[in-house]
């Protein structure tokens, strides 16, 4: 069975590649040093019985974020505080082996979980992400995530939104 874990010594970092050198190298060089000094915390999903190093067969990281609401849409930005606190999607990649199988997706409703516990747990207006591209924006775009109206590449996906799309999958929602 497929587990979403936080990367550990356990899992084949050296042996994962998505297709982009700097998300790999993120993954190999930064993200434990990150998890450790609290900058971000990576999550890798893994066959849960594979022996180890376990195969990676995709991760993201998380951190928190400060946003100012006039950055957000005027509809967003109603009724908020200038300054706001958020969940960024840092990284999400699939092994490329492993692409166009639904993996993405998951991941996304994983990084959904987690804010959710993040969200009872201290708040958070919802989940922001830098898209690389624009094909990665309209990766995003799919999943409800609408970009901000100062840059494109940057996108929201507000905490109704995470609810709904948790529901939808039949995912307890807090
Ligand atoms: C982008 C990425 C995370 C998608 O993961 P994935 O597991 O391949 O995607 P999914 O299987 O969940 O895709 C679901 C749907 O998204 C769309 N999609 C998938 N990859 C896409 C891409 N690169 N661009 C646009 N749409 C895409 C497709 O419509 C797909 O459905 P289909 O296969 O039935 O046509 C993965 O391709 C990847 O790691 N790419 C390299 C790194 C990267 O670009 N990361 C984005 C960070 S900004």
């Amino acid at each position: 069975m497929r587990k979403l874990e936080p990367l550990a010594k356990t899992h084949d970092r050296a042996g994962f590649d998505c297709g982009s050198e700097p998300l790999n190298a993120f993954l190999k060089q930064t993200a434990r040093q990150h998890a450790e000094r609290g900058i971000s915390r990576t999550y890798v999903l893994v066959e849960e019985d594979a022996p180890e190093a376990k195969p990676i067969l995709g991760f993201f990281s998380l951190n928190l974020c400060q946003v100012k609401s006039e950055s957000l849409t005027p509809e967003e930005a109603r009724r908020l505080p200038r300054d706001v606190s958020g969940v960024r999607l840092g990284r999400l990649a699939v092994a490329k082996e492993c692409q166009r199988q639904g993996i993405g997706k998951l991941l996304l409703v994983g990084a959904m979980g987690k804010f959710m516990e993040i969200f009872e747990a201290a708040g958070g207006i919802g989940l922001f992400v830098d898209a690389k591209d624009q094909a990665a924006r309209r990766y995003y775009e799919q999943f409800g995530f609408v970009s901000l109206p100062s840059n494109e590449l940057e996108l929201f996906l507000p905490v109704r939104s995470i609810q709904e799309a948790l529901a939808d999958v039949g995912q307890p929602q807090k």
